[in-house]
């Protein structure tokens, strides 16, 4: 495997192979890499024959900057774990090179970002597009992969794809989880063992939630998902949605619809951590 910092190098590399008639397939991360980003990568290797994976922390996402500051970065762990699953160039870029100078650009996601993530980390998916937008035009890949893990953010690239016109495809792989349930995320790395068990009541939230699907309107389920959470003190819910899972939009009456996605977001410790699960209405 290669690690390229440089985004010239990247573009004459990406150049070369495409006039060779090379498929590229193209994994995103901001690093601190665990099985969710891995089960991307083995995706890629085997869908592709040329796998790239960018690791950046990207400023313009972040909200909150403790939380950039905060983030895990292990390049040295990930380069090790990158090679071990078949990846072939790791695109690590420094801030500079990605953002010469500082980018106006302003996206806008229509109703898309007044929801859940859209409305609580105002600016995000703004700086998720910047990121992505260039990424795209640097690796131009045939197929991009991304974690059901972050569902609004499927749904934001999807648009970002189809509104731009880049030539490629969005694959979506399912969330991928720790024994206890949690979802993996890299901002686990920054969780003590207490913390990480509280934790697990945000899975748990969604599968009483699932329990009650049919069974029980919209309404009274979230009332029982914020009672039962209300009971765990170590952690804050910030919001539980029963929404459609394409839009993203509140699903305000579970008849009309075949399947829905259970979001929820909450702090636990220092952080905040995010999980959904797309479940049929029967
Ligand atoms: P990051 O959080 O590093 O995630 C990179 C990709 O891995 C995303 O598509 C995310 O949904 C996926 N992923 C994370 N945890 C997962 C899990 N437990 N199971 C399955 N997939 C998982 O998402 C970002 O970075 C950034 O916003 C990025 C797209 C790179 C733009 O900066």
């Amino acid at each position: 495997m290669q690690v390229i910092e440089q985004a010239s190098a990247i573009r004459s590399i990406v150049q070369a192979l495409r006039c060779s008639g090379k498929s590229i397939g193209f994994v995103p991360t901001m690093g601190a890499l665990h099985n969710g980003h891995l089960q991307l990568i083995r995706a890629a290797a085997q869908q592709n024959d040329i796998t790239i994976c960018s690791v950046f922390v990207n400023p313009t996402q972040f909200n909150n900057q403790e939380d950039y500051k905060l983030y895990p970065r292990s390049l040295e762990q990930d380069t090790a774990a990158l090679a071990a699953v078949g990846c072939d160039y790791l695109f690590a870029p420094t801030a500079a090179d990605m953002y010469p100078e500082q980018s106006l650009l302003h996206f806008s996601f229509g109703v898309l970002e007044e929801v859940m993530e859209g409305a609580h980390r105002p600016g995000h998916f703004n700086g998720v597009a910047i990121i992505v937008s260039k990424l795209f035009h640097l690796v131009q890949p045939h197929r991009a992969y991304f974690g059901q893990k972050d569902l609004q953010q499927v749904a934001v690239v999807r648009q970002l794809v189809q509104g731009l016109g880049f030539d490629l495809e969005v694959v979506c792989y399912p969330t991928i989880r720790e024994a206890s349930g949690l979802a993996m995320s890299s901002r686990n790395k920054r969780l003590d063992v207490q913390q990480l068990e509280h934790a697990t009541h945000l899975h748990k939230a969604l599968l009483r939630a699932e329990a009650q699907i049919g069974a029980k309107p919209v309404a009274a389920i979230k009332e029982d998902i914020v009672a039962y959470l209300a009971k765990v003190p170590q952690l804050q819910l910030e919001y539980f949605e029963i929404a459609n899972p394409a839009t993203l939009q509140p699903v305000p009456d579970l008849s009309a619809e075949p399947e829905v996605a259970l979001c929820i977001a909450a702090h636990v410790g220092p952080v905040r951590l995010i999980d959904n699960m797309i479940v049929k209405v029967l």
